[in-house]
């Protein structure tokens, strides 16, 4: 099993700053958080100025050209820029989002930018997400039927029943919800969290899948599931305007009806 590793315990210091080649009407500075295991040095916040007409219209632009034109240095996870992937989920501006799609006009005047928050730093913006991706895992996320599939046509599902995971298959696994949760900063290493509970749902909702008794015993755990006290950052976070916290309320829902069946 990976070990849950903290952040580095040390103070972050102001670092370099970049100015602008250029200058313009539409200038904007961003506060990047900057992390390297290799340089032993504490975690320090770099000043990059940016002309924003000569950028485009997202965070993720503006890192990407920092990193092209002024630092190459500069770390961060990105792949698919419209929000499918999940992969440039940081904080920005003490929230956390995903990059591509969070316009650069929407963020305060000095944009800050750090990681993920309570996970271990890989560099820079990149969190270890190791030990998340173990959690999800571990819900074995995916169908568990108990006949074989029909050799010529697919498992079929009503109108209904499909309608069932709606809110849920669109979940990227970008972890925002997790980061936010602060039950899951305190019990991250047992509790699994939002992004991991609303995946369980996932399949125990699936009408195609078998093994719903056998998800909940899993998860009949008084870390696993009920460290979720309502809190409700997950779902006033997610990205993807989903509803981790409500997922989490349906599996309770089912654990309590299964104790009125015995
Ligand atoms: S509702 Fe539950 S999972 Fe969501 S932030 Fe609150 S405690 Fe965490
Ligand atoms: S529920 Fe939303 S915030 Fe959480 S992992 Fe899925 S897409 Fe990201
Ligand atoms: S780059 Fe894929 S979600 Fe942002």
């Amino acid at each position: 099993m990976v070990e849950l590793r903290l952040p580095p315990n040390s103070r972050i210091t102001k670092g370099k700053t970049y100015p602008s080649a250029s200058k313009g009407p539409r200038m904007k500075i961003f506060q990047i958080y900057r992390y390297d295991p290799d340089d032993k040095a504490n975690p320090r916040m770099d000043t990059y100025e940016l002309n924003l007409d000569e950028c485009g219209p997202m965070v993720l632009d503006a890192l990407i050209k920092i990193k092209n034109e002024v630092d190459t240095t500069l770390t961060f996870r990105r792949s698919c820029r419209e929000g499918i992937c999940g992969s440039c989920a940081m904080n920005i501006e003490g929230t956390n989002t995903l990059a591509c799609i969070k316009p650069i006009d929407e963020a305060g005047g000095e944009i800050k930018i750090t990681p993920l928050p309570h996970l271990s730093v890989v560099k820079d913006l990149v969190p270890d997400l190791n030990f998340a991706f173990e959690q999800y895992a571990s819900v074995k996320p995916w169908i568990q039927a108990a006949d074989t599939p029909p050799p010529d046509k697919e498992r079929l599902q009503s109108k209904e029943e499909r309608e069932k995971l709606d809110g849920l298959w669109e979940c990227i696994l970008c972890f925002c919800c997790s980061t936010s949760c602060p039950s899951y900063w305190w019990n991250g290493d047992k509790y699994l969290g939002p992004a991991t509970l609303l995946q369980s749902y996932r399949w125990i909702a699936d009408s195609r899948d078998d093994a719903t008794d056998e998800r909940l015993d899993e998860l009949d755990d008084p870390f696993k599931l009920y460290r979720c006290h309502t809190i409700m950052n997950c779902t006033n976070t997610c990205p993807k305007s989903l509803n981790p916290a409500k997922a989490i309320g349906e599996i309770k829902k089912k654990m309590v009806a299964r104790v009125g069946k015995d």
